[in-house]
């Protein structure tokens, strides 16, 4: 097969939804249809159900999967389909979104009972900076949801985005009768607990074929009403509209019950973009173009306390990624080999030789990797678009154990590496602090510093409102503004200069204050300044 054939075939997404709405069950749906799982409850939610380390811990030990489940790679239709995961606690947001930096699309679930919550509208708020195409999946159609007009009004107000429904529900609840597909104009029947077959799904020749009638006797009338209204209200679906990240379809169906789910996977493999050209701090960099390039997105640690390795996900943007070849890395400056790069299927994770555009493969890091690394061919270039966004929570870090300074040291180094949390050191007094966007990092990471590392901390609560990176063209404003703020000035890994403020109003007053500074709210700056 030929190289641009490899990328035609490849469709790379993840499923995103607040806790709940059913992702995991949608997920576990497309593994079953694909013929990579026979069983149902091989998918394990990734949930944390009472948000306790220890939970996330176990839930993480109980996957054990847990690295191959952050990429499912399963065939479908003649298509190589890489579906990667993301975490469902909103604490854990941040690897979300840097996971949404590797896809090419999104299929969004909601639930109809529940409507747009709060964590469907921060996800989306990440696809519509990337303009990354979206399908919406409205979920638990066996319940008494709301009005689904209702619903698309809201998907559309909540989310920011014109929406367009593709299929259209007969009801809900318990007098829930099925989906008419305004795509090809067939009629989906369901029957709850069951799968839907070739015999639930009917053709019929428009809204006047009697077939339908038969099928639904008085949902019939109201179908044809409310398919009157849509249509009269939209237009023919325009497929770039949706490439294009401005329109988003939205079908009907109950994960659960196997319901519009294979109607889902059908038309997300028809429409979904294949992988596309990404940004670079020098150039785009397009799929098609024949050398290597690719990214770090995430790190993942191997719980497994015997083997300290640790994993970093790669995603493929050009050429082919081969076993054994010499790959540059480009911010240390060195060229490396990766012996047993793997991939993976379903749970299962095996060597791989070569990669596409589109993939994901796992290299065993020995702690050369930090979320946002490029590979290359030799060319000097860095990707963007992979934030580390300014942390909302603060805490200082107190050894308790001194003998054990070093190994707390060498722990939250690599541990920050991973993107779990940001580490700050204070110019005053060289207070090491850590921040995150939610409290449950920091159970986290005590515990994984105890257990990985040997090493036993504190946290303690800071009074700190925001962090965000300063920058000054001049180097005498910028001198002058750290004097001034000298005890609320950090750096952060690499050194950039970091304004911890203490509240919203002093932030606001800051940048009121000193026009001559720039203060930046995610890292992406950094990049800028590359060029
Ligand atoms: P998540 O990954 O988005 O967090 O959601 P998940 O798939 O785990 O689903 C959340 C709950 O919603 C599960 O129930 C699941 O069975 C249920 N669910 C998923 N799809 C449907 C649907 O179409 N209709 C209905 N009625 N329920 C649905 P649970 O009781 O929390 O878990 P479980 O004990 O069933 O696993």
């Amino acid at each position: 097969m030929d190289y641009t054939d490899e990328i035609r075939k490849r469709r790379t997404f993840a499923i995103i939804s607040h806790p709940d709405a059913g992702k995991t069950t949608l997920t576990e749906k497309f593994l079953l249809f694909s013929g990579a799982i026979q069983v149902a409850g091989a998918v394990k939610s990734n949930k944390i159900r009472k948000s306790t380390a220890s939970d996330f811990m176990d839930i993480e030990r109980q996957r054990g999967i847990s690295v191959a489940t952050s990429v499912l790679g399963f065939d479908y239709n003649g298509l190589k389909i890489n579906l990667l995961d993301t975490p469902g606690h909103k604490d854990f947001a941040e690897d979300t979104y840097r996971t949404l930096t590797a896809v090419d699309s999104v299929i969004l679930v909601v639930d109809c009972v529940k409507g747009v919550e709060e964590q469907t509208e921060r996800l989306m708020e990440v696809c519509r900076m990337r303009n990354t195409p979206v399908i919406i999946f409205v979920n638990k159609l066996d319940r008494e949801g709301k009005n689904p007009f209702e619903l698309l009004d809201e998907l559309e107000t909540k989310l920011n985005i014109k929406v367009q429904p593709l299929s259209w529900p007969i009801s809900m609840g318990t007098s829930f009768k099925g989906v008419y597909n305004l795509y090809n104009s067939s009629l989906y029947l369901f029957r709850p607990g069951g799968v839907t077959v070739a015999d639930d799904v009917l053709a019929i020749k428009g809204l006047d074929d009697p077939v339908l009638d038969q099928q639904l006797g008085d949902y019939a009338v109201k179908l044809k009403e409310d398919v009157e209204l849509i249509t009269g209200t939209h237009d023919p679906f325009d497929a770039n509209a949706y490439l294009r990240g401005e329109l988003a379809p939205v079908f009907f169906g109950s994960a659960i019950n196997n319901f519009g789910v294979k109607e889902l996977l059908d038309t997300f493999t028809e429409i979904a973009p294949t992988p596309g050209s990404r940004p670079t701090d020098q150039r785009t960099v397009s799929s098609d173009e024949k050398n290597f390039t690719g990214f770090v997105f995430k790190i993942h640690a191997n719980l497994d306390p015997r083997h300290r390795d640790r994993i970093a996900f790669i995603r493929v943007c050009s050429g082919k990624f081969e076993r054994n070849k010499m790959f540059h890395h480009v911010r240390m400056g060195k060229n490396i080999r990766f012996t047993s790069p793997a991939s993976f299927l379903g749970a299962r994770k095996s060597i791989v030789d070569e990669a596409f555009p589109g993939d994901v493969i796992g290299l065993y890091d020995t702690g050369n990797f930090k979320i946002g690394d490029t590979l290359t061919e030799g060319e000097k270039l860095m990707f963007q678009g992979i934030p580390t966004f300014s942390p909302e929570v603060f805490k200082e870090l107190v050894n308790l154990d001194p003998s054990k300074s070093k190994q707390l040291t060498k722990g939250i180094e690599q541990l920050t590496d991973e993107g779990v949390a940001q580490l700050f050191t204070q110019q005053q007094g060289n207070r090491k602090i850590v921040g995150t966007v939610g409290v449950l990092q920091f159970d986290v990471l005590q515990y994984r510093l105890e257990h990985e590392y040997g090493a036993r901390c504190r946290f303690e609560t800071m009074a700190i409102h925001k962090a965000c990176w300063v920058t000054a063209d001049d180097e005498r404003s910028m001198e002058k503004f750290c004097r001034f703020k000298a005890d609320r000035i950090a750096t952060d890994k690499d050194g950039n200069l970091v304004f911890l403020a203490e509240s919203a109003w002093v932030l606001k007053t800051m940048i009121e204050a000193n026009p001559e500074i720039t203060f930046h709210f995610t890292s992406e700056f950094k990049r800028e300044m590359q060029v």
